[in-house]
């Protein structure tokens, strides 16, 4: 039965919907900002295969069988290291042969640098690899392979943007592991659209999970994630792989962070820390000494936080400045803060102790290119503005953690003995903290402040004269 007027859509028509290239929010009219993350003009339209009848039912002589979970067998596949410490471990031991992980990151912030560098080093461990650049020419790859060391007899390259001829290689090679870099730039000829387009990037991707499962083969897709969205982003594939690692940093830094945004072979809790040298990457397994390398305690505003990123715990330096405006809007900077967070953070300092910067400038950064968004981060921050304001530093032994309600009330963080423990290991001997931390850890002794008026006061950064209670004396 069907309406006047309304329009019959579905069986054995071929539609059209629309993906946004960033998020992957799917749209069934062409907007020019997606509603979900608010990019402009990433909608790119898609075609949806034909409805037909018989979709629903499997192809004849193909059967699935259903069987009792128990009798299901619970093998996830061995990881097979891949030789670099701070890789391996945020992947829970290396790639399970047959997976596919997405490694994800702003151009330029080392992803092939990176991975030649892992594939030269299963290379080296007897593994053959195929590793396929369509962004450089295989001379480019090789003159980079030399650079790091990674000129191996078991690595093998492809430099082609075709992907039909790409895996008209697999046969040649015989590869355990392949790298695609990248998902963006390689091609499918016979599916009109542009590399990079939404159905490029799903077609391709599926024909490489296709082709990693079928014969067993470890697959790293590289994906740029790009913030003007002219690519279509790895989340376009987040669920189609089963590992998706984001590779983070500064360019202008040399500190990179590796984090596994999705596992489906173990936990996301994993962080791996690399330094960009002049060959390659180098793992870092001690990066509070590197973050804290050029920290000038006697600088006002400058605090250290023990951060934690992942199940890692970071000694991180913050640091504020608070400086004479000349706008008619005060400016309000934060360099690796989260600036609705610094916004608000203001608003509690201004109305519940006082504290206020109308008319005054405030910038504020995390030091080494981190990003530093967790509300665990907000004590540190709002006395690194205080201590600039006051023109007083902070003590150079003291570490500073806790999250600040709208009351200014300071509120527990998690994961404290982690954090705590991490400062001590640094030699740190002060810690100003939420009132549930311990009394001492270790060597290290913590002023449990209820209130960051109370941080203020033991801090000694307010000109007010009333003493800390009791709890707070007991640790100047
Ligand atoms: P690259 O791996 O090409 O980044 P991506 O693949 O994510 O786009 O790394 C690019 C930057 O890294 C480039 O600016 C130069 C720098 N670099 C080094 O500092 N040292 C090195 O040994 C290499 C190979 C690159
Ligand atoms: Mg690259």
């Amino acid at each position: 039965m069907s309406y006047p007027g309304r329009k019959v859509v579905g069986v054995g028509r071929s539609r059209s919907m629309y993906v946004c290239r960033s998020c992957a929010t799917p749209s069934p009219n062409w907007v020019g900002r997606c509603g979900s993350c608010g990019e402009w003009n990433t909608l790119e339209e898609v075609a949806v295969a034909p409805r037909s009848a018989s979709s629903r039912t499997s192809a004849p002589g193909a059967s699935v069988t259903a069987r009792p979970i128990e009798s299901v067998s619970a093998d996830d596949g061995v990881p097979v290291p891949l030789g670099i410490d701070e890789l391996d471990g945020v992947l829970g031991g290396g790639l399970v042969p047959g997976s596919v992980t997405l490694l994800g990151g702003e151009p330029g912030i080392g992803k092939s640098t990176l991975l030649l560098q892992a594939v030269a080093a299963a290379a080296r461990a007897g593994r053959r690899v195929l590793y396929v650049s369509a962004e450089e020419s295989a001379s480019q790859v090789r003159s980079r392979a030399q650079r790091l060391g990674a000129l191996e007899p078991e690595l093998w390259l492809v430099a082609d943007t075709d992907l039909g001829r790409v895996l008209d290689q697999y046969d040649e090679v015989e590869p355990d592991l392949v790298v695609v870099d990248s998902i963006q730039t390689v091609h499918l000829p016979d599916h009109g659209s542009a590399p990079g387009s939404v159905t490029q990037v799903r077609e391709c991707a599926h024909r490489l999970v296709g082709e990693a499962k079928r014969r067993a083969i470890s697959t790293v897709l590289v994906g740029h994630v790009t913030k003007e969205g002219a690519l279509a982003g790895p989340r376009v594939l987040e669920h189609l792989v089963d590992t998706v690692l984001s590779f983070e940093g500064e360019r202008h830094h040399a500190l990179r962070l590796l984090r596994a945004v999705k596992h489906r072979f173990g936990s996301t809790g994993e962080v791996g820390v690399f330094e960009m040298r002049d060959r390659g990457l180098v793992g870092v397994p001690d990066a509070s000494r590197l973050l804290l390398a050029d920290r000038r305690p006697d600088i006002a505003g400058s605090v250290v936080l023990p951060a934690v990123e992942g199940h890692r715990a970071l000694l991180v330096e913050l640091q504020a400045l608070v400086a004479t405006s000349h706008l008619p809007s005060p400016r309000r900077s934060g360099q690796g803060i989260d600036s609705g967070r610094l916004s608000l953070l203001l608003a509690v300092l201004d109305q519940r102790i006082g504290v206020g910067v109308g008319g005054l400038d405030v910038y504020t950064l995390a030091v080494g290119g981190v990003k530093v968004i967790e509300p665990a981060a907000d004590l540190a921050l709002a006395l690194a503005i205080i201590s600039s304001l006051a023109n007083r530093p902070i003590p150079a032994d003291t570490v500073i953690c806790g999250e600040i309600g709208l009351g200014g009330e300071v509120r527990s963080v998690g994961q404290l003995e982690r954090r705590l423990g991490e400062a001590e290991r640094m030699g740190f001997r002060r810690a100003i903290v939420p009132l549930s931390a311990p009394v001492r850890v270790g060597s290290l002794r913590c002023a449990r402040v209820p209130h960051v008026g109370d941080a203020v006061r033991l801090l000694r950064l307010a000109d007010d004269t009333e003493p800390p209670s009791a709890d707070l004396r007991a640790v100047q």
